[in-house]
């Protein structure tokens, strides 16, 4: 199991925003978590990625407490995340955005793996020297991904990718994560938009302020009437 999250409780000036949730990611897999605005997603991965404290719960990565490590040694042993709202410098070109997210390595592989990743996403190729902010939100989204991808993750974190996308966007998207899981990475996405996620999802959680309160294969939450009527309006 390379990621279990037992009773994470996380507070901001003393005001509770995660209420002691569970989870797990397994290897090879693509989990979800889905839950509406504010109940506490982001909170979550910046607990797991070391840029929030937790007050309360453990989070364990292939029997390694992360708690104990810093953000940047959670990075080298295998963990990345692409943000919510991309948070790309505007001001710089694509390439030195994705060249940012190799920051964590030491190896000289960094080189052949920007070559890999403009070929992998021949759309930045060709924009390798536009800054970044010019971009639409649909290309800053494949820099986000791309950068995350630069620090060469076991377990590629993505919060929210289809935010704000237009819906050819969001299939480009999905059909990314999905290549990206099939090549070997585990994926942990939290998302709002509950129908495009757990269509991708191997396992899926539901969240609510309270915590975890239901999940299933992704297949099996896409068929429950109460997730359906309160996260996809159906
Ligand atoms: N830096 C912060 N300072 C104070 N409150 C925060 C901060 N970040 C998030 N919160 C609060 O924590 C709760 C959960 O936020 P967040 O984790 O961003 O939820 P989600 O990603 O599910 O929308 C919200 O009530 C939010 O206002
Ligand atoms: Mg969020």
């Amino acid at each position: 199991m390379p990621l279990k999250v037992t009773n994470l409780k996380i507070a901001y000036k003393g005001i509770q925003a995660v209420h002691g949730v569970d989870f797990q990611a397994e290897d090879g897999k693509i989990t979800v978590i889905i839950g509406s605005n504010g109940v506490g997603k982001t909170s979550i991965l910046k607990g797991i990625m070391g840029i929030v404290k937790p007050t309360a719960g453990e989070i364990e990565y292939n029997g390694v407490d992360l708690l104990k490590l810093s953000s940047s040694k959670r990075t080298s042993i295998g963990l990345s995340l692409c943000p919510e709202g991309r948070q790309l410098f505007p001001n710089m070109t694509v390439q030195e955005n994705l060249e940012l997210g190799a920051y964590a390595r030491s190896d000289k592989g960094v080189k052949s793996d920007l070559h890999d990743i403009f070929h992998k996403f021949p759309r930045l190729s060709e924009r390798r020297s536009q800054k970044a902010g010019t971009l639409s939100g649909g290309e800053q989204e494949l820099v986000a991904i791309a950068r995350a991808l630069m620090a060469k993750p076991k377990l590629l974190i993505l919060d929210e990718p289809s935010w704000g996308l237009a819906p050819i966007m969001i299939d480009e998207v999905v059909s990314i994560i999905k290549d990206i899981n099939a090549q070997g990475t585990t994926i942990l996405l939290i998302e709002q938009n509950a129908n495009i996620a757990l269509r991708m999802a191997d396992y899926a959680y539901v969240m609510d302020v309270s915590g975890i309160v239901a999940e299933g294969t992704g297949q099996q939450l896409l068929n429950d009437e109460k997730v359906r009527e309160v996260y996809m309006g159906a």
